[in-house]
């Protein structure tokens, strides 16, 4: 069966956009693939070396994870820092990473403009740390964005590096999944496109939402002054609240609007309604999960010593034959 591996970053709440993006490949990849999901705790060092909450942003994603449906007896979910094999095989992929090549990493210039101040090493060998979680499980397959195909292209040159440098066929050289077209893309409510936290205020639905907030959101969510002439073509922000009716809502409903639209009868007031209460009913069940597994610690503990260690068994099986290959011996 084919190997997988995905970090996850700790970085606040999952959203519709999260859940229709990487979340639902997760969901579908546990199914027919050998799953390792990890949630990058060291890499977020290299951005935020004090960071106010680890252990909270790291159980807020954890829960959150397991909400939406990742399934720890099928998957293995763990902490990144839960694995120290990790961290040596970093330590030893460093030895054979040159300057040049993690300068030009684009996501590395972008991070020195941005925090100048804080120029850490750690930022510099961002790739190689994530080639250490990639490579430790001998992944064939790591389902990642765009932003991240440099950081996999560099994963292969290391690999491929360390196969050539010991002469050993050892590593296989990990590729890009992605579902593509398959991919519903979710827009954000502000008009502006994407789903996203770091858009405007009130663009993004998160799955812990509460159901007043959520109906909040997309009542102030942006429109325009409604059609005039039938048929008429849509505006990007009406498209946006249909695209959004189109996951969330039955087909009737979407019709009944659409009909309403293009007969200049429609009030958006009341598609939003609607959408509003769809998008509740559907976030419902998972919200609930949220609150469940977040007061309950000691199933939490459960599944990251049970990651933890199907993880270390995978992990602690290659770094010991990549101390072999090296030549380390003990006396
Ligand atoms: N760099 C990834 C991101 O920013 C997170 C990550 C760390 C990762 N290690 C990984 C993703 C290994 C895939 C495989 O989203």
């Amino acid at each position: 069966m084919e190997i997988v591996v995905s970090g996850i970053r700790p970085t606040g709440n999952l959203h519709l956009g999260n859940y229709f993006g990487a979340l639902s490949n997760f969901l579908k990849m546990q199914q027919t693939h050998h799953c390792f999901f990890f949630i990058a705790d060291y890499h977020s060092l290299t951005t935020h070396p004090t960071p106010s909450d680890l252990h909270g942003n790291v159980k807020q994603v954890l829960v959150e994870y397991l909400a939406a449906g990742i399934d720890p007896e099928k998957a293995t979910l763990y902490i990144q820092s839960d694995l120290p094999e990790t961290a040596e095989l970093y330590l030893l992929l460093n030895m054979n990473a040159y300057m040049g090549e993690l300068e030009r990493v684009t996501t590395f210039k972008e991070k020195a403009r941005k925090q100048a101040e804080n120029v850490n090493a750690g930022l510099l060998t961002y790739p190689s740390l994530m080639a250490a979680d990639i490579i430790i499980h001998k992944a064939h397959k790591v389902p990642v964005g765009k932003d991240q195909e440099q950081h996999l292209e560099l994963t292969r040159t290391f690999a491929r590096r360390f196969n050539r440098m010991y002469n050993h066929e050892f590593f296989p050289e990990p590729t890009a999944f992605n579902f593509g077209a398959e991919l519903i893309k979710i827009p954000g409510l502000d008009g502006s496109g994407k789903m996203g936290k770091s858009e405007g205020e009130g663009n993004a639905i998160f799955l812990a939402d509460d159901p007043k907030i959520i109906r909040k959101k997309v009542m102030r969510a942006v429109t325009d002054a409604g059609p005039t002439t039938p048929n008429q073509p849509m505006t990007e922000a009406v498209a946006i609240l249909f695209s959004l009716m189109r996951t969330m809502s039955k087909p009737e409903t979407v019709d009944h609007f659409l009909n309403e639209y293009n007969a200049c009868t429609i009030r958006y007031g009341d598609l939003k309604k609607q959408l509003a209460e769809d998008i509740v009913n559907f976030t419902a069940p998972i919200r609930e999960r949220i609150h469940e597994l977040a007061a309950d610690e000691k199933y939490l503990s459960k599944v990251a010593t049970m990651g933890a260690e199907k993880a270390h068994e995978s992990a602690g099986k290659t770094i010991s034959e990549v101390r072999e290959i090296i030549g380390f011996r003990k006396f």
